[in-house]
């Protein structure tokens, strides 16, 4: 199959598009505007294969996307373009709605014009709001409670308004926390292996006692993969990796991993409307055949190690603009935990 992958040069994007091509039996056109997570040195092993092209752009760029779709013949979509950082969107939550929704809703139409098979829209958990017991099924209704998750959910509600309307093939699948290698370092565990290579403070939010259930990048492109190519059209998929850790714990063990003291962690202040807990039922995904197979203990060490070991990816990223971002975000917080 011919398929476009959006944001292909970004963490789940680039493992996605290493796994289709791994199979040998697709083209993949990776269209990713490279804005500051995305990262084409994630594709270097697979840059130079016949199956696989990339091309600069932006989902929002209507007349772009439509040449692109024509000129590779795309009979595929799967839209991993996204705005994804809760404590950005708290920043500047214009930029999600543009590339959440307006994005999304520029691609499906573009998509739907040129006769695409199917349209796969990665989408999150967060949708569901904070879940303080149980599972969220698909059939839940969707609370979400960031700038990020309301984008998030005004992309997956287009997107399904599509198959209503237009019969055009859309799925949505809906992941959980994600973490492996090559992933941004201002997400919590890549953040945390990084700063404690470094000796430095390791912010817990509030109490440090919200949870996430922790789902390995490698299991959730195989769930994507599975509904791209099985799921019934119009139908969401959750995909939870059974992995519910609170975030002290992680800490604790990323710490162990390294052999660093527990004085690094800080207690600093919350983030603005922090969800206490996802938990997603993976039950429907599971119909299909998938279910993660990474273990928590055993996916989060070799984690550890890929940073140890890559030291040359992720250096020159928290050196530059990074540093900015970080002092915002932290730098008074920090200062307030002493
Ligand atoms: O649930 C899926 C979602 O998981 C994805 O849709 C999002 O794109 C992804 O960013 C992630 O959202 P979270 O907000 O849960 O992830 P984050 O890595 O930012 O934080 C994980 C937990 O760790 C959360 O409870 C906040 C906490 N945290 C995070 C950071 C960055 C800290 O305590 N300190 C930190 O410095």
């Amino acid at each position: 199959m011919r398929i476009l992958v959006t944001g292909g040069a970004g963490f789940i994007g680039s493992h996605l598009v290493r796994r289709l091509l791994s199979s040998g039996q697709h083209q993949v056109v990776n269209f990713d505007a490279l804005r500051y997570s995305g990262n084409l040195t994630n594709l270097n092993t697979v840059s130079q294969q016949p199956g696989y092209a990339f091309v600069y752009g932006d989902i929002c760029d209507g007349a772009l996307v439509s040449s692109v779709l024509r000129q590779y013949r795309i009979e595929g979509i799967i839209n991993c373009a996204a705005e994804t950082h809760v404590d950005r969107s708290i920043l500047d939550p214009e930029s999600f709605a543009r590339t959440d929704v307006v994005g999304t809703g520029v691609l499906l139409e573009k998509g739907r014009q040129d006769g695409v098979k199917r349209f796969l829209q990665v989408s999150t958990d967060e949708v569901y709001g904070s879940v303080e017991s149980g599972l969220s099924t698909e059939e839940d209704r969707v609370q979400p409670r960031s700038p990020y998750s309301a984008s998030k959910a005004g992309g997956d509600f287009l997107v399904l308004s599509y198959w209503t309307t237009y019969h055009f093939p859309v799925m949505v699948t809906r992941g959980s926390n994600t973490y492996g290698s090559n992933q941004y370092p201002e997400k919590f565990i890549p953040l945390f292996v990084t700063n404690a290579i470094d000796e430095q403070p390791l912010p817990l939010y509030g109490d440090g006692q919200y949870r996430r259930d922790w789902l390995a990048v490698e299991d959730h492109c195989a769930g994507i993969e599975q509904v791209f190519f099985h799921g019934e059209p119009g139908t969401v998929y959750n995909i939870g990796g059974g992995n519910e850790r609170e975030n002290i714990v992680v800490a604790e063990e990323i710490l162990a991993y390294l052999g660093k003291p527990k004085s690094l962690l800080r207690f600093v202040s919350d983030r603005p409307g922090h969800d206490r807990r996802y938990a997603v039922d993976s039950g429907r995904l599971r119909q299909l055949g998938w279910r993660p197979i990474v273990p928590f203990d055993e996916g989060l060490r070799s984690t550890v190690q890929w940073y140890r070991e890559h030291e040359s990816w992720w250096r020159p990223i928290k050196s530059g603009a990074f540093r900015e971002y970080y002092e915002q975000v932290y730098g008074r917080r920090l200062q307030q935990a002493g």
